[in-house]
């Protein structure tokens, strides 16, 4: 890892990305859009999916979870955010209906305080230098309404599955993954309450598994699951 690193700019993966990703979780048993489909599902279990809700995607990369926000939160106006440029323009040809994805220089967020009902963020910040998380996070809660919620979702340094496809993935090789505890620690510092810390995906998804999945939603206590997000609201 370079010195001088803040955040990795996904320029020169954008285009492959997605097969990368595929790649990735092959032997899961499912694809990329499984897993950026089921975050969203996880949304669920606390909005009001018919609301007119405004939603941010931070680190939206090609748009794959603003496409499934936009399917589970129809009339939601959806916006996205990254620091790479030819990721952004590869969201944009998705042509995703009332959403605008923009470019932005990975610090300062363009938009006005208390714009967003809800941010929702999905394996970014394992790629942003961790002196710089405090500054990102008082970003993500100017933009948020009062009782705006916040999702973070991350890959769980805990389970050593997680711990070898991020050691052997490309586009990982400068990630710093962070512990949940400490997830946990810097959200609640700024100015977000932690509502939930809840850890996901226990089992593969190959059919033999099937029973067990139904298992997963009584199992979010158990650090060990491969990712796991944290949930916050604006108290201030
Ligand atoms: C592993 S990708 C995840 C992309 C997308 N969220 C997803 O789940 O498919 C990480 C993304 O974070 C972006 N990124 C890195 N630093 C950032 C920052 N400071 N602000 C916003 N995005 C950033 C990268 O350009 C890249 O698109």
């Amino acid at each position: 890892m370079s010195k001088d690193r803040q955040f990795d700019n996904f320029d020169e993966f954008a285009e492959d990305y997605c097969e990368m990703c595929n790649q990735v979780v092959k032997s899961s048993g499912a694809n990329r859009d499984y897993f950026s489909e089921y975050k969203i599902v996880e949304l669920l279990k606390f909005e009001k999916p018919k609301e007119e809700l405004r939603i941010l995607d931070f680190g939206c990369g090609d748009g794959s979870s603003a496409f499934f926000i936009r399917k589970h939160f129809p009339n939601a106006a959806v916006f996205g955010v990254d620091v790479s440029e030819k990721s952004i323009t590869i969201a944009q040809k998705r042509n995703i209906t009332n959403t605008i994805f923009n470019k932005f220089d990975g610090i300062k967020l363009p938009f006005k305080e208390e714009e967003f009902d809800i941010v929702f963020t999905s394996m970014v910040f394992h790629h942003i230098e961790h002196k710089l998380h405090k500054g990102v996070l008082k970003e993500i809660c100017k933009v948020l309404k009062k009782e705006g919620r916040f999702y973070n979702f991350e890959h769980n340094p805990n389970n050593p599955l997680t711990k070898k496809a991020v050691n052997e993935c490309e586009y990982d090789k400068d990630a710093v993954l962070l512990k949940p505890s400490y997830n946990k620690k810097i959200t609640s510092n700024s100015g977000l309450k932690v509502e939930k810390l809840n850890y996901t995906l226990f089992f593969p998804r190959h059919k033999l598994f099937n029973f067990f999945l139904g298992l997963e939603k009584i199992l979010t206590w158990c650090p060990i699951g491969a990712q796991y997000y944290v949930k916050a609201i604006k108290i201030i």
